[in-house]
């Protein structure tokens, strides 16, 4: 079984991260993952490719299994996640082409699952148990110190720490939406940064993400609003450095021998009623 150590979700513009792939279908008691998983390998670290939305991007962002995403990371072997998205600034001072690396998050979705421990019988006849893991601090503190170390070697000087507001979409947000985001101190708004981060948690897995802002949020620009035409052309004009930031990353990674971080033992002491891949 050929297998990997670092998982990369990317989304939009991403699609092609990595040469010489091996496609693996994941399957997982939760259904299937928005793509196959493209195993490569970066500055010989074994790295795993899914691309969020799907090849083509036809999966929106309420619609993504995130729970099959992860499992099918954990399945092959990540332990380490990478989850770059795209995202508005919620501040003038965040324009497009900024790198903002977040500490926080605020979860604004509505109707995502975001837990494997529902106690709910899965498809499979597995029973989980309830349970409440601590997100205090949602991002690995290695994977963030990896992240702006990488960007800083690239010249690209990212904001460190911020908190990121995610929503369910796929609409943007309204302009009165977007003004009480920016008044409630929160940086960058996307759709897709969460509940990646608490199920990664969930599966011990560290998980860390560089935002890349592609646009003004509606309350922080006057002009029409934010369109899809130019967060994908803002991506796309970025995407090659991002690329290369995430390469390094990907380098920096503590082997998984080294990984003593909080998110390493999110599981200690907790039954959940499953085994995990
Ligand atoms: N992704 C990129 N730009 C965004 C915005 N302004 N709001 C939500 N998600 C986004």
């Amino acid at each position: 079984m050929v297998n990997a150590e670092i998982g990369v979700i990317g989304g939009s513009g991403l699609y092609s991260f990595l040469e010489d792939v091996t496609e693996v279908r994941v399957e997982t008691p939760y259904g299937e993952p928005s793509d196959s998983v493209f195993m490569g390998e970066i500055g010989g670290r074994r790295v795993a490719f899914l691309p969020r939305h799907g090849r083509g991007h036809h999966v929106p962002p309420h619609r993504i299994n995130y729970r099959a995403n992860l499992w099918a990371l954990r399945s092959v072997g990540v332990r380490q996640v990478l989850g770059p998205c795209a995202v508005g600034g919620l501040r003038p001072e965040y324009g497009p082409g900024t790198l903002l690396v977040p500490d926080q998050l605020v979860d604004r979705t509505k109707a995502r699952t975001q837990t494997f421990y529902d106690g709910e019988t899965r498809a499979d006849g597995v029973v989980p148990n309830v349970a409440h893991l601590s997100f205090a601090d949602p991002y690995c503190p290695k994977g963030r110190k990896a992240a702006l170390a990488a960007a800083r070697g690239r010249d690209w000087e990212p904001v460190d720490g911020g908190t990121l507001v995610v929503i369910e979409g796929p609409r943007f947000s309204t302009r009165a939406e977007s003004r009480w985001h920016a008044a409630m101190g929160w940086s960058v708004v996307g759709m897709t940064g969460h509940p990646e981060a608490v199920l990664a948690r969930e599966l011990g897995l560290c998980y860390s993400t560089m935002t890349l802002v592609t646009d003004l949020d509606a309350g922080a620009e006057t002009g029409q609003g934010v369109s899809h035409g130019e967060v994908l052309e803002v991506f796309a004009a970025n995407v090659d450095r991002l690329r290369s930031v995430l390469f390094d990353v990907v380098a920096a990674l503590p082997a998984e021998a080294d990984r003593d971080c909080p998110c390493a033992h999110a599981l200690d002491g907790i039954d959940t009623g499953i085994e995990l891949p």
